[in-house]
């Protein structure tokens, strides 16, 4: 529709119309009857359901249509509706979890998988997905981190705009494409204690140098809305933070888009008690600028009345004029039912969840017994041998029934196998024990069920459950070589259990190919290339915990390391038991020293940094080089070692092959204590790692600033 057409359209609307364009509700608001159902319910009535803007959580193309031809025959200006979801890792064929997808550390992979994901969404009638996560994540006692790229802000800030466009692709006129919303801002993933929807209190540096970052990537990426997060933030809910939700996010970071509350969070302003009924909470939401009140009937109940009060006309119209200019973008006044008449090529889909869950998979130790022989007797045992809960969270489409369990996978692939499932009732130990006597190798498959990870997954012990550690002690016993591998949406405590096994494999929640893929990495048919985006703590007592370490005024030294007053404790080591950026693969690589291109980085300049890395194995697959950084003196305390870039390099068997990266002032840069990012000018130290601890060189150079 042209641009003036839409205005004379949002000119003629109501008061109640417009404030309808601000309502989002879920789909059993429109029954068979039309009849109303849930927190509208209260004094709402059909003229109110017939007003409203947006619809969340249909599952099937035949549901959009239908409510749509019902809303556009009952509505008086026919404003199709937006239809939204939560399509976070696929539709209905599933991909892995956020955090093991950005166990690949590529940015193409993801944007692959996004792009996929908005071909079967669209198709049915989805516009809108509240995906990526951009949530900075240190605690895996947080069931969300599933959702999120890991524990490193650059890392994430890349994958989370590598989602963005592949969700949104080109043009949102291509009824492929899905527009994105960001979320949650912000500080989500501070909760204190790692309980979910707690409090959250950070600095201001802290939330400028690790919060906001990937939030700027995805509106650099162009995305179209963003999500406020349930938690509060310097006291005050974000949903109500109009200092944050103004200044930071509207103005700093110049969101134009539209801002859409989570869940019921307008409503909880007065669980919080900053609101003391729904007309305030209303008010607060409102004038922070939160365009779309989901699922509450504070915005459909009050808002009308207070924006008369409240000579409040201008902001409305600009709420309402962004709702209706996405409604616009993607084509809906000419194809409400957009999308639906597409085709999905479902065989590319499954290629692409292969490939997907091949490159997630991380190897985190092998001590000779990985790859599985085709000729060895094989136990596979454990809680999650046969399991299909492999899928993960948001796999609310997917069809858990027709994942391929591990089991089933492997088959196919090893001729000598003997599968026997764990449940906690039926525990047939002697059977156990016998069948591991027997076997040449165990593979221990345990984990969590999709149900203790995610949202409102919270757990304050992250070690296997205790039948599964005594399955592992049991087997040790007889069978000293048994691989353990995991399922989980975290890391996980192992420490107890690691010298138990030869091998451990996080598989995460795999998706749709979950059993084949496990069967052809544990064969060698394909090479593991996944490395953590997050941290594995020795212990909970750790968290929260990142590998971006500072120095502290009494670091811990190799010379002081049993002396009292340092930091550290007195029961566990300072590190992780595997740190981000670890994965083994099934090749050997060498890397050669780090070459610099010059010694000083001019202001305005870059230098370029190089490694030849050599594939010395008989099989091809990914190096994983990753540069980290350390700036020698600073203004606030800053990291003993930083990301600073990585590549995915896909090495054939004896290829050698250079590898650069470019780096400029502003890749050094941090946030000072004026808040302002910038870069000091001094000696920087780079490193070459195959993981945050596992360096191989280092160099030196100078910031002529
Ligand atoms: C609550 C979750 O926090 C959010 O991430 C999700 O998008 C909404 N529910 C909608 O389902």
């Amino acid at each position: 529709m042209e641009q003036t057409a839409l205005k004379q359209l949002a000119s003629r609307l109501s008061l109640e119309e417009k404030v309808g364009q601000l309502v989002q509700v879920t789909p059993d608001f429109f029954g068979n009857q039309g009849e109303i159902t849930g927190p509208l319910r209260q004094g709402a009535d059909q003229q109110k359901l017939y007003q409203i803007g947006s619809v969340l959580g249909t599952h099937r193309a035949q549901e959009v249509q239908q409510i749509q031809e019902t809303y556009l025959a009952n509505s008086r200006h026919k404003i199709p509706l937006l239809f939204m979801a939560d399509v976070i890792h696929g539709y209905e064929t599933i991909f892995p979890i956020p955090l093991a997808l950005a166990s690949s550390f590529d940015s193409e992979l993801i944007q692959k998988v996004a792009r996929s994901s908005a071909v079967e969404a669209t198709k049915e009638g989805i516009h809108v997905t509240f995906s990526p996560m951009a949530d900075y994540v240190k605690d895996p006692r947080w069931g969300r981190v599933l959702e999120s790229n890991g524990e490193d802000v650059r890392l994430s800030t890349e994958l989370t705009k590598a989602y963005v466009r592949g969700y949104q692709g080109n043009d949102l006129k291509d009824e492929t494409s899905l527009a994105a919303c960001v979320k949650h801002f912000i500080g989500y993933g501070a909760a204190e204690g790692g309980r979910d929807y707690n409090t959250v209190d950070l600095s201001d540096i802290e939330l400028y140098q690790n919060y906001l970052p990937a939030f700027e990537g995805a509106i650099s990426e162009g995305v179209r809305l963003v999500m406020t997060s349930f938690n509060s933030i310097h006291g005050v809910p974000v949903t109500a933070n109009k200092t944050l939700i103004q200044t930071v996010l509207r103005g700093k970071l110049g969101f134009e888009g539209i801002l859409i509350s989570d869940w019921a969070a307008i409503a909880e302003l007065k669980d919080h008690r900053v609101a003391e009924n729904s007309r305030e909470a209303a008010k607060k939401a409102f004038e922070a600028s939160v365009d779309i009140d989901m699922m509450t009937d504070c915005y459909s109940q009050e808002l009308a009345d207070l924006v008369e009060e409240t000579e409040s006309m201008e902001a409305l119209d600009a709420a309402v004029w962004r709702v209706l200019q996405l409604k616009n973008e993607l084509g809906l006044f000419e194809n409400p039912y957009r999308g639906m008449k597409t085709t999905v090529d479902k065989k590319e889909l499954n290629e692409v969840a292969y490939e997907a869950a091949t490159r997630s998979a991380v190897l985190l130790k092998n001590e000779q017994v990985l790859p599985l022989k085709k000729e060895e007797r094989i136990l596979v045992v454990g809680t999650k041998a046969t399991s299909t809960d492999v899928l993960g969270a948001w796999s609310w489409i997917g069809d858990c029934h027709a994942a391929v369990s591990l089991a089933e996978g492997m088959k196919k692939e090893f001729p000598h196998l003997t599968i026997l499932s764990v449940a906690e009732e039926t525990v047939e130990w002697s059977a156990i024990e016998e069948a591991a006597r027997q076997a040449d190798k165990v593979v221990i498959a345990v984990g969590e069920t999709s149900e203790e990870a995610g949202e409102a997954a919270s757990r304050t012990d992250l070690r296997l459950r205790e039948i599964e550690q005594t399955l592992i002690d049991r087997v040790f016993k007889h069978n000293t070589n048994s691989i353990l591998l995991t399922f989980s949406g975290r890391p996980l405590v192992l420490t107890e259990v690691e010298p138990k096994v030869k091998a451990i494999i996080s598989a995460w929640f795999l998706g749709s190919q979950t059993g084949s893929v496990l069967s052809a990495l544990l064969s060698g048919a394909q090479n593991f290339s996944g490395h953590l985006p997050m941290s594995y703590p020795r212990s909970v007592g750790q968290l929260p915990y990142s590998y971006q370490e500072m120095s502290t005024g009494r670091p811990k030294t190799s010379e002081n390391a049993d002396q009292k007053y340092i930091s550290r404790y007195l029961d566990e080591e300072n590190g992780p038991l595997y740190a981000f950026g670890h994965g083994l693969s099934y090749s050997q690589f060498t890397y050669s020293a780090l070459e610099l291109s010059a010694k000083q980085l001019q202001k305005n300049g870059q230098l370029t940094l190089s490694v030849t890395i050599k594939n010395d194995s008989k099989q091809a697959g990914y190096a994983l080089p990753q540069i980290y950084f350390q700036d020698e003196f600073t203004e606030v305390i800053r990291p003993k070692r930083e990301l600073l870039a990585w590549q995915q390099v896909n090495l054939q068997p004896g290829e050698k092959q250079m590898v650069q990266f470019v780096i400029e002032p502003d890749d050094l840069a941090y946030v000072h204590s004026n808040l302002r990012r910038t870069t000091d000018p001094g000696a920087f130290r780079l490193f070459l790692g195959t993981s945050a601890v596992d360096i191989l060189s280092e160099t030196k150079i100078t910031f002529v600033g």
